[in-house]
């Protein structure tokens, strides 16, 4: 069980903020009590003090329910986290040979389409049938499959490239999906990997959704990993390391929103607007997103 409280939300904010600006340098005398000032106003806000918090069940909702619920809207405008991921994948599917590729876990085929414009004889695979829905329709000369990552549909040795964009946060065993690709890509052949980054995960944690079928509110179960997952996962499958980067959260990234009313009832990003400086000291210019290029041994399969 997670207690989700507004007010633990925005006081772990402003720990949050100390903690970066003393470890970083930039946390004068000014900022210090400023934070102090503001956790001592928020204490006094009686909404907040009184705003109760929801109790939520991790792993009581899935994620093909999320996705059910997000397909419809999933490409609409304002995603941080694709738009700072898209430019770097974009960059390095640039530099890749055309050929043969697979867009594991495509969604709504935001990648399967740049593969495609880049001459890419293109596969999407996803378990979500709704997100797939809306990935036909912008691709209907495309195969699109449903299927699971650690089940692809896919002969051994079938792909040059594969993508993987921020999926892998939902799968418990990513030994199994990396295994999995590394069992469809050809020796030598590109696996360009973008998942959530760690921090991200403490900064933004997952939200409580509607109720599960105990009757509490839900709380998605999300695997977020330390860089060396990734490493553990691939290089015993002879994938090398061609390019890694942590795309960060660009500054001023909360815009200039006022104080929400009426109060959310449960922790909500909303809440941010409440200490905008706390918030942006604790979130801006940090990374989001982890961006891996493997390249898988030419010789053949260890
Ligand atoms: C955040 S969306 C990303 C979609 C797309 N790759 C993109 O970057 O726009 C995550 C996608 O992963 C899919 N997914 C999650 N777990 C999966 C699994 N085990 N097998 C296949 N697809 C999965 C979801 O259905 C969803 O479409």
């Amino acid at each position: 069980m997670t207690y989700l409280s507004p007010l633990g939300y925005l006081l772990g904010v402003e720990g949050a903020a100390l903690l970066r600006g003393i470890r970083e340098g930039w946390a004068d005398r000014a900022f210090v009590e400023a934070r102090i000032a503001e956790v001592r106003t928020l204490l006094d806000v009686s909404a907040l003090a009184h705003a109760e918090g929801v109790t939520a069940s991790p792993g009581t909702i899935s994620a093909a329910d999320i996705y059910q619920e997000w397909a419809p809207h999933y490409d609409a405008p304002g995603n941080e986290m694709t738009d700072v991921e898209q430019p770097v994948v974009r960059r390095i599917l640039d530099s890749l040979p055309v050929g043969a590729a697979l867009d594991a876990a495509c969604g709504t085929g935001r990648h399967t389409t740049y593969l495609h414009d880049l001459g890419h004889d293109v596969i999407g695979v996803d378990a979500s049938p709704e997100m797939l829905v809306q990935a036909r329709k912008g691709l209907p000369g495309v195969g699109f499959h449903e299927a699971e990552l650690h089940q692809l549909p896919l002969p051994d040795n079938a792909v040059d490239t594969v993508v993987c964009a921020l999926a892998l946060t939902h799968v418990p065993d990513l030994g199994a999906v990396m295994a999995e690709f590394a069992r469809v890509l050809r020796p030598g052949g590109n696996l360009v990997i973008s998942d959530a980054h760690l921090l991200m995960s403490y900064l933004r944690p997952t939200l409580a959704r509607r109720p599960g079928p105990d009757g509490r509110p839900s709380l998605l179960a999300e695997h977020h990993r330390p860089l060396s997952a990734y490493l553990a996962a691939a290089l015993p499958l002879g994938f090398q390391v061609r390019h890694c980067e942590e795309p960060r959260r660009p500054r001023h990234s909360l815009g200039s929103g006022t104080a929400p009313d009426p109060l959310p009832t449960s922790m909500s990003w909303d809440l941010l607007h409440w200490c905008p400086e706390a918030s942006a000291a604790a979130l801006d210019d940090s990374p989001i997103v982890v961006v891996w290029h493997f390249q898988l041994d030419g010789t053949g399969k260890g």
